[in-house]
């Protein structure tokens, strides 16, 4: 390994540990570390989250369900979750009896991860977690010993995605599900209408007067637009998720695919009032999202492709 990408994933476990100390330090249980402990919480500014089940799932609809349903096809089976982070991905798979091999870089998301086992409630059915801190790439995962494999916003980190897909490749049975989920670069258009459904909901983030002051300095240059903040593996290479479509068409067969959540995500986790207001928008700005998504005329920032590696064709 290059001494540059030895000190990239060096920098890449960092930002993770300072993310999963950020969120500790909160005193919340984060939603990457257990989608269903997960602490309910309102956002008080742009970029924080809201947890609250009901609205991740008019979000998600049942995109999540599905694919970790499908990873999890094989009873009793072997998974293998790369970059799992804090574990949210991994818990779940285990909940429906998979045995997972999970990693992560980050000393600090794994910390968290092997608390949010120990403490899980979940027991019935469960099957186990192997949590390892470390260089997936690196790692021996053998030969057609996994059932599924998963990866969630995972495999655009990693550094040579063509040469890991082939050992991922070989670990996987015939008949395994592959599973990537991605975040997607955003075009103009969704960016815009974001900001659109932003501007005329009341937000938690800001009060009109704040986006009117908002709207006036950026129209003179006194500020700009903040820029996407990307993890030191993703730097420059985000668009990978492109190679990640056009593997998952060349070797697997695919079971499912779908792109969702063009610009709906930050206007509905964003917009403020009783609840019965907040769901109402966030139906009407879905149902749009889903339209303008299936006219061809956005794309989802959320994306979902689902394979299956072929069975050995008879001779
Ligand atoms: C965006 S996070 C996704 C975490 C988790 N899968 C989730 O859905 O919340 C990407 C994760 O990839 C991990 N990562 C990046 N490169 C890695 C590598 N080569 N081996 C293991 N983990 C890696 C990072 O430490 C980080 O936790």
């Amino acid at each position: 390994m290059s001494d540059n990408l030895a000190e990239l994933k060096e920098a890449e476990a960092r930002f993770f540990d300072k993310q999963t100390q950020r969120r500790m330090d909160e005193g919340r249980i984060p939603i990457e570390a257990d989608i269903r402990r997960a602490t309910p919480s309102k956002p008080r500014w742009f970029g924080d989250e809201l947890i609250d089940p009901k609205m991740t799932f008019l979000l998600e609809g049942a995109h999540r369900d599905r694919f970790i349903a499908l990873a999890s096809h094989a009873p009793g089976g072997r998974v293998l979750d790369i970059c799992c982070g804090p574990g949210w991905l991994s818990l779940e798979l285990a909940r429906n009896g998979q045995t997972v091999d999970a990693y992560d870089l980050s000393h600090e998301a794994i910390a968290l991860a092997r608390r949010m086992l120990a403490e899980n409630p979940y027991q019935e059915g469960f099957g186990g977690i192997n949590y390892h801190v470390g260089d997936v790439t690196k790692v021996d995962l053998g030969v057609e010993q996994y059932d599924a494999v998963t990866g969630s916003s995972a495999f655009h980190h990693i550094d040579d995605l063509r040469a890991f897909m082939e050992t991922i490749y070989r670990a996987l049975k015939p008949g395994g599900i592959i599973v990537t989920v991605d975040d997607m670069p955003r075009g103009a258009l969704e960016i815009a209408l974001d900001r659109f459904f932003r501007l005329i909901l009341p937000t938690y983030n800001m009060s009109y007067w704040a986006k009117l002051k908002a709207i006036v300095k950026r129209a003179v240059g006194i500020t700009r637009t903040a820029e996407e903040i990307f993890s030191p593996m993703e730097q420059g290479k985000h668009d990978s998720v492109y190679v990640i479509a056009e593997i998952w068409h060349r070797d697997f067969e695919i079971v499912e695919e779908a792109e969702f959540m063009a610009f709906s995500l930050s206007p509905c986790t964003l917009v403020k009032g009783p609840d019965a207001f907040r769901y109402q928008a966030a139906r009407l700005i879905i149902a749009i999202d889903k339209l303008l998504c299936r006219l061809g005329l956005t794309r989802g920032f959320i994306r979902v492709i689902v394979g299956r590696k072929p069975w050995p064709q008879a001779s």
